[in-house]
């Protein structure tokens, strides 16, 4: 966590006077404290802290005391460009928006050029993206939130300050609820854990860890998936390609940063299981699997929508190593223009540099807007054509789905309804199952459900296939060109 801070006090000493950080909201104070601790003292100066509310927290000498304008951000910024007072200048959320807006940008570049050679050193801890003519020139300096590694060692040195032992496996569980939290969110819960039953009570505590982010990560419109209800019939390819990637997931690559495998694209028609593909990976993985409903960053304004994102992938980042699905993710592009295009530009990027074992599981719905970037190398390991279920896998779903419901076929009567049921979706083939077991059941044929039950369900149910014949035309097609099979190919 310390490197952070260094990065600032090599800036500082390379006489570079402004630099920029932001950080988690909660955690601010302990920004404050450690550039005060690793930066201010380590260089012998005095440390200031100023925000909008109550201006300095104490006030430079070179302040006249009886000026009351310290809590006017242009006055703070002009009374340091024309005094220079030695020391380092912590100015909290300095407001860049409103009239002023264009003056703060400004004066914060006069300042950048102008403060060389005084030992006066200025950090914007900005909790908003700063404009554009400031982070051109101004270095920013993120402070994540806690990894893995660093969860648990927050949890543990705070367990031992107050003399709690927890076996290895408690531990283990606090540390894996508890990731995605700041250190001050952890400890908070933790405190009023011990508050409230006396004890660290590992079950109960974990609870409350995990109840307070998935609130949190609703608040950054994230989800976690469900379990999945069934396992994924036929997509051998698919499932080949799995069971590699998860031989390349070892302890030791995880922790060097090598070979994270980044993510996979799912193209093909509606219920042909893409959906189901993530869950499956995350139960494989043990790992969260997080929901992002895509629509959902561009709020009421499109213009916070980079933000969005930035935040949702940071928190995604934080809760590493997980799983993120992102459903039809073309709708990135929204409308198209400048805005999404930035905010897709911004996805991309994220893709090409992450380290942290964040897999995307994207789907495609409407392949004729795929943006071409989307498929390039470097962004996904692999994409995918997840067609309707060929004779065999047809097979696969249903015996899958009839187990679920504690009936068994032989396999010859599977392989006869799965003649009966060319270019259906494992979802319409579910749906066969159920309807035919409802019907067994009114019939009071319960627990012997009859493949006449099955068949005549299927010969009454319509194919999305035959349904929207033209489009799942033009999936298909795309598909084929664009994408590997996810199964050995065998139509209808
Ligand atoms: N290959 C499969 N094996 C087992 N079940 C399947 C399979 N394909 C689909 N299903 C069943 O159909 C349901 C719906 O499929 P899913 O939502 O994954 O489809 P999808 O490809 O994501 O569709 P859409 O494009 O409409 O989002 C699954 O939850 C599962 O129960
Ligand atoms: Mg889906």
């Amino acid at each position: 966590m310390n490197e952070q801070y260094l990065e600032i006090l090599y800036k500082f000493k390379a006489d570079i006077p402004v630099v920029s950080v932001s950080g988690p909201l909660p955690e601010v104070p302990r920004i404050v404290r450690n550039i005060n601790d690793m930066v201010a003292i380590e260089l012998s100066l005095p440390f200031y802290q100023w925000d909008t509310a109550r201006g300095f927290k104490d006030l430079p000498e070179s302040w006249n005391e009886q000026s009351d304008r310290q809590t006017d951000i242009l006055e703070v910024l002009r009374h340091l460009e024309s005094n220079k007072p030695k020391g380092i200048f912590v100015l909290l959320n300095p407001p860049f928006t409103g009239d002023d807006a264009s003056v703060m940008t400004q004066a914060i570049q006069n300042l950048f050029f102008s403060l060389r050679g005084s030992r006066t050193y200025i950090v914007l801890l900005a909790h908003e993206v700063l404009p554009e003519g400031v982070t051109e020139i101004i270095f920013n300096l993120e402070i994540p939130l806690p990894a893995q590694s660093g969860v648990r060692e927050i949890i543990s040195s705070w367990l031992k300050e107050h003399n709690i032992l927890l076996s290895e496996e408690d531990l283990m569980s606090l540390t894996r609820s508890a990731q995605g939290l700041s250190q001050q969110e952890i400890e908070d819960i933790l405190a009023e854990s011990k508050s409230k039953f006396g004890v660290v009570e590992a079950r109960e505590t974990a609870a409350s860890l995990s109840n307070f982010k998935v609130k949190k990560l609703e608040r950054h419109n994230l989800t976690f998936a469900e379990k999945p209800e069934v396992p994924i019939g036929g997509l051998a390819y698919l499932k080949d390609w799995l069971s590699m990637t998860t031989k390349l997931l070892t302890f030791e690559a995880l922790e060097s940063g090598l070979s994270t495998p980044k993510g996979m694209l799912l193209i093909g028609p509606p219920g042909s299981g893409k959906s189901l593909v993530p869950k499956v990976i995350s139960q494989k993985w043990s790992v969260p699997c997080l929901v992002l409903d895509i629509s959902t960053i561009y709020g009421k304004t499109n213009a916070s929508a980079e933000l969005n994102l930035k935040n949702i992938l940071k928190m995604a980042e934080s809760l590493a190593p997980c799983i993120l699905m992102i459903d039809e993710i073309e709708k990135i592009l929204a409308t198209g223009d400048e805005i999404s295009l930035r905010v897709f530009g911004t996805f991309l990027t994220w893709m090409q540099e992450k380290s942290a074992l964040v897999f995307v599981v994207a789907t495609v719905n409407r392949v004729l807007r795929i943006p071409p970037e989307l498929t390039r190398p470097g962004r996904f390991d692999v994409t995918f054509f997840v067609d309707l279920p060929g004779e065999e896998d047809r097979v696969e779903v249903l015996d899958i789905h009839l187990k679920k419901r504690n009936v068994q076929f032989e396999q010859h009567e599977l392989e006869k309804l799965a003649k009966k049921t060319p270019d259906y979706s494992g979802a319409e083939l579910e749906q066969i199952v159920k309807e035919a077991v409802a019907t067994a059941y009114s019939e009071g044929y319960l627990g012997d459900l009859k493949l006449e039950h099955l068949l005549d369900v299927a010969e009454r149910t319509i194919p999305v296939s035959k349904a929207r014949k033209e489009e799942i035309e033009k999936i298909r097609l795309y598909g084929e060109i664009y994408a590997r099979p996810a199964a050995p190919k065998s139509y209808s």
